[in-house]
């Protein structure tokens, strides 16, 4: 008997948050971008599930990920970072993913910062925004992406 295989969740992250833990820790806290990792793979693996995360500060290079995603993963998790406020590129890239669950999240709470960050282009194609829950928020995202891959 051949074991399925476990579904993967893409967790995306955008530009500067290669640097979690050193950036802004006011804001973003104190936690790595590898406890970020370490959280979102225990939170998946409770599902039955596995994540590949990734980091890029290219807009190109997620969107190449993102059109990766299509083919080889179940759901994305994205931080689109910066690029949430001004990539149409990534809007139309996670477009192309409409069979595939997409919960985007923000570490700080968005709203309560500039009013630049307080439009997405993202979140027209997200079936959930999370804002302000610090890192805990990707553990909000991979729930809801298993969630929303249950009940299908
Ligand atoms: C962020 C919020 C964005 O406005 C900012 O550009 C980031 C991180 C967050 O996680 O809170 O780089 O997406």
């Amino acid at each position: 008997m051949t074991a399925t295989p476990s579904p993967t969740l893409l967790i995306l992250n955008g530009p500067n948050l290669n640097l979690l833990g050193r950036r802004q820790p006011e804001v973003y806290g104190t936690d790595t971008l590898a406890d970020v990792e370490k959280l979102c793979a225990e939170t998946a693996a409770r599902h039955g599930a596995a994540i590949d995360l990734r980091q890029s500060n290219h807009e190109g290079q997620l969107v190449d990920w993102v059109q990766e995603a299509r083919e080889h993963h179940a759901g994305i998790v994205i931080n689109p970072a910066a690029y949430t406020h001004t990539s149409v590129a990534l809007l139309d890239a996670l477009a192309t993913c409409e069979a595939l669950p997409i919960v985007e999240v923000h570490i700080s709470n968005v709203h309560r910062r500039e009013a630049f960050r307080h439009h997405s282009y993202v979140s027209a194609v997200a079936d959930a925004v999370i804002a302000g829950c610090g890192i805990q928020g990707y553990a909000f995202a991979v729930e809801r992406v298993c969630a929303l891959l249950a009940a299908r």
